[in-house]
């Protein structure tokens, strides 16, 4: 299973998030691992990773949800391609869909 692209919006607050992104499914493989308390600008999965992500582990810690992810399709954080998914709350999936594949 596949991701094209992959780019994450994290509005800036006091909240922290972690972000783990696996090669295959059931959280196997890690091939991205970052966290922070700041927001990231968009960022594209390319080379090694560019279509490469099965499972994913996001942490938005804190009471208050500020950081949001958002999965993209196509590169450049372009919505035209479509948003795959987006969530304010911790989200765990333990293997994509053939459709964000
Ligand atoms: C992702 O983009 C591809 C290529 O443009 C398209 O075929 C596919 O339907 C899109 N998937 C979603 C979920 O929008
Ligand atoms: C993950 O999904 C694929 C089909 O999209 C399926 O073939 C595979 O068995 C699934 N793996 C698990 C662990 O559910």
């Amino acid at each position: 299973m596949k991701l094209s692209v992959f780019f994450i919006t994290a509005i800036p607050l006091a909240s922290a998030w972690h972000l783990q992104l696996y090669r295959d499914e059931l959280y196997k493989n890690v091939i991205e691992d970052r966290d922070g308390s700041l927001g990231q600008p968009c960022k594209d999965l390319t080379g090694s990773k560019g279509n490469k992500i099965s499972s994913m582990h996001w942490k938005a810690n804190g009471a208050i949800r500020t950081c949001e992810i958002v999965l993209y399709n196509w590169s450049g954080c372009r919505e035209a391609g479509g948003i795959l998914g987006r969530s304010r709350g911790d989200w765990n999936l333990p293997n994509f869909s053939s459709q964000a594949n």
